[in-house]
């Protein structure tokens, strides 16, 4: 089974004084995170479609969905947690439970805060778990990236083979469960990232082509940005 997951269970610190969390803010017409959802009810494939939010935010989202006409079956608002993995951990919980337990269910997990995913890259994402247990959705660097520490620079890698992480990152459920089981409580804090949890336990992933306006909205100069990518391929 195929299910998908939208992260909206932070509360957007960066946002800056605003009074709701951000991916309720509005963007155009709608609000961010309905924007999101309705990218991914354009899928018929998917079983179920999870939006994490926070838990006093669920009957907000359920009147959101009202509210804009999102009346897709598959959807199911569940609780976030206090840290992104804590919110990943609830869908798989969610899936567990919920789900029909199979040994090949596949889950794409995207950022609410994304909201011009596209078709394309959803398709990607999901051909790409026919042969990889991960996918990440990644756009070639084009600063050169720099790494330091203690305001000096350590190293400087080569650009052509740096990207910047987008979402969707998707996981063959399975493998993602067992990389997971093999960290002690105290890894699973550190490591944040699911793709690298799976590739420091030595799985392959496929880096899926993002674009360039598949942009997180972080900052309100990002929701400027926002706002004027919705003008302009909308
Ligand atoms: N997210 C989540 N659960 C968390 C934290 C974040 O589902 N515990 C989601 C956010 O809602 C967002 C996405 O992950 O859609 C990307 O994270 P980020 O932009 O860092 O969101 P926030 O954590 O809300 O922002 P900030 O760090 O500024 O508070």
């Amino acid at each position: 089974m195929l299910y998908a997951q939208i992260m909206a269970g932070g509360i957007g610190k960066r946002m800056g004084n605003v009074p709701l969390p951000k991916q309720f803010l509005m963007l155009g017409s709608k609000p961010i995170i309905a924007h999101t959802i309705e990218k991914f009810t354009l899928h018929e494939e998917f079983e179920l479609i999870l939006v994490s939010v926070p838990t006093d935010w669920i009957s907000y989202t359920e009147d959101i969905l009202k509210k804009y006409g999102i009346s897709d079956n598959r959807i199911r608002i569940i609780s976030g947690g206090a840290e992104r993995n804590d919110t990943l951990d609830n869908a798989l919980k969610y899936i567990e439970e919920h789900g029909k337990g199979g040994i090949d269910d596949l889950l794409i997990t995207h950022d609410a805060v994304r909201p011009f995913i596209t078709r394309r890259i959803i398709k990607d994402n999901i051909t790409a778990l026919e042969h990889y247990d991960a996918a990440d959705t990644v756009i070639p660097a084009f600063d050169t990236i720099v790494e330091g520490e203690n305001g000096e620079i350590s190293s400087i890698p080569v650009r052509d083979m740096m990207y910047q992480g987008h979402t969707p990152q998707s996981f063959r459920i399975s493998s993602l469960k067992e990389s997971l089981g093999k960290l002690t409580i105290e890894e699973r804090q550190k490591l944040s990232d699911s793709a690298k949890i799976m590739l420091l336990d030595g799985k392959k992933i496929k880096m899926v082509e993002s674009e360039v306006f598949n942009i997180k909205i972080t900052t309100p100069y990002d929701l400027t940005i926002a706002n004027a990518i919705l003008e302009n391929i909308h």
